[in-house]
């Protein structure tokens, strides 16, 4: 759970103080002493940004923004900033702390604000000794630029952040395909959005073979999760849709992975947690767009009945996919939910999916690979909202002829291209089952971190959420 976040229109002595500000001057001498704007001279004079003092009963932070021309990257900094002062108050056990924006502008203060409160995020779940438990718990924004409505939106995405976060570090021990999807149930009964979970027979009815074709080697039964927020008064005509990538564990399958390989496969429904996250956050913000979202879920093992090299699965569209590497899982399981999306004649198809160690290779933790079809603008607009939030895209090509690399000489196309270019031809495979404006997003690389990276954190960062709903605010606004 994230500290509340609250506006406070008067400032109460006694309350921990965080005064973001861009110059010296500009800081409310009837709030600082003489001795101690003495200090925050002398510490600014040596280029500290954050300076902290006490004052027996409170803590006050002077935090400059940082120096850095370009806004993008500037509040990007007021994150890291932001960071580093709830890890400060978390460490001297500090409960609330009110954020007073001196002279800082709106992208600068909600910058900070959402460095503060990503980087508060912990999963204890599983942990008995809970004392290393954040203490803060509530923010309270002072400041007379900022609206509720900026609050209420801010919020949301924090809540629909968290929730992708938390299902993504649940190990696959708690989360099968059922319990993700009932946890996904639960959260949208909540926040009025229509579920329907497509039982094993039914999609046997709608012949998802690529869907049940993973699911061959597993226990547990498959998931096809539907999602559709519908507000009385939404701007598109057409649904915008979501696809989010359900394999709750990546063993490889019968292709089983090897030593570390597997290690953290239980991020592999990362995709679907953002878009579960995703239509949370919109539904939070009351946002007037039709959207769908759609969730294949399994997970991919090897069994007795599991799917091996050579293997020709008939998918929901009636094409036939030879297998050549079960590993190569996610694909088969967003083909048929990129097919069944059609049925909604959607105005844009986004998916987003942990689905090629190529895209990681290639670009590593700090950007998602996107590629696109028939959707140039959407996709440029995307990509300036992954500017914006820092949940960069980095675009990789569609041209026609790397689908040269999965032409199959026994079935219609195959599920693995050569050794090289494995995120583009992994794109291309998708490709095939979309006939509407396409953007593809793989989040391979910054879905699961190994070590914690400021507000980013460690393990699952909820990679995807923010980066949808800065586009969506865009759109609607
Ligand atoms: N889930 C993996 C991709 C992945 C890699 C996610 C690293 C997160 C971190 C995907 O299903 C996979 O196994 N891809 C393989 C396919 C290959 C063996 C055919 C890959 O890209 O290495
Ligand atoms: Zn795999
Ligand atoms: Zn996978």
């Amino acid at each position: 759970m994230y500290p509340k976040i609250i506006v406070q229109t008067e400032l109460k002595t006694g309350d921990n103080l965080i005064l973001l500000t861009k110059s010296l001057q500009a800081l409310p001498e009837r709030l600082i002493s003489g001795p101690e704007m003495k200090f925050i001279k002398e510490q600014h004079k040596i280029k500290v940004e954050m300076i902290p003092f006490n004052r027996l009963d409170h803590w006050v932070v002077i935090q400059f923004i940082p120096e850095e021309k370009e806004a993008n990257q500037r509040r990007e900094k007021c994150r890291l900033a932001g960071d580093k002062i709830q890890l400060f108050l978390n460490e001297h056990k500090v409960n609330q702390v009110t954020l007073c924006d001196v002279d800082s502008d709106e992208g600068e203060t909600m910058a900070l604000l959402e460095g503060m409160a990503l980087g508060t995020y912990q999963f204890f779940k599983y942990k008995t000794d809970k004392k290393g438990v954040n203490t803060l718990k509530k923010i309270s924004l002072n400041s007379k630029k900022i609206g509720k409505k900026t609050l209420t939106e801010f919020n949301a995405i924090l809540n629909g952040v968290d929730f992708a976060r938390d299902l993504v570090n649940e190990p696959n021990s708690y989360l099968t395909a059922t319990t993700f999807a009932n946890e996904i149930e639960s959260m949208a009964v909540k926040a009025g959005i229509t579920v329907e979970l497509l039982s094993k027979k039914k999609l046997e009815a709608l012949q998802m073979g690529g869907l049940l074709g993973v699911n061959k080697g597993s226990h547990e039964p498959p998931v096809f999760i539907i999602l559709e927020y519908k507000p009385s008064r939404h701007r598109n005509k057409q649904p915008i849709v979501l696809v989010g990538k359900g394999i709750v564990y990546d063993t490889g399958g019968m292709n089983l992975k090897t030593e570390s390989h597997m290690e953290n496969m239980k991020t592999d429904m990362a995709g679907g947690a953002a878009v579960a996250g995703t239509l949370l956050a919109v539904a939070g913000a009351k946002l007037p767009l039709h959207m769908i979202g759609l969730i294949p879920a399994t997970d991919n093992r090897p069994g007795p009945r599991a799917i091996v090299s050579g293997d020709i699965l008939r998918m929901h569209n009636g094409m036939t996919v030879e297998v050549i590497n079960t590993d190569a899982e996610g694909r088969l399981i967003l083909a048929d939910a990129l097919s069944y999306a059609k049925r909604y004649d959607p105005e844009l198809v986004i998916d987003l999916a942990t689905l090629t160690g190529s895209a990681v290779r290639a670009i590593g933790k700090r950007a998602i690979a996107g590629m696109q079809s028939d959707a140039k603008k959407e996709f440029d607009r995307l990509s300036s909202s992954g500017a914006e939030v820092y949940e960069r895209i980095v675009e990789l090509p569609l041209w026609d002829d790397y689908g040269e690399e999965i032409k199959s000489d026994l079935a219609d196309i195959k599920n693995l291209g050569g050794p090289e270019a494995g995120a583009i031809t992994a794109g291309k495979f998708l490709q095939k089952f979309t006939s509407y404006p396409y953007i593809h997003l793989d989040i391979a690389g910054p879905s699961f971190l190994d070590k914690r990276d400021s507000y980013r954190g460690q393990g699952a960062t909820g990679v995807g959420v923010r980066l949808l709903m800065g586009f969506f605010k865009q759109k609607t606004s």
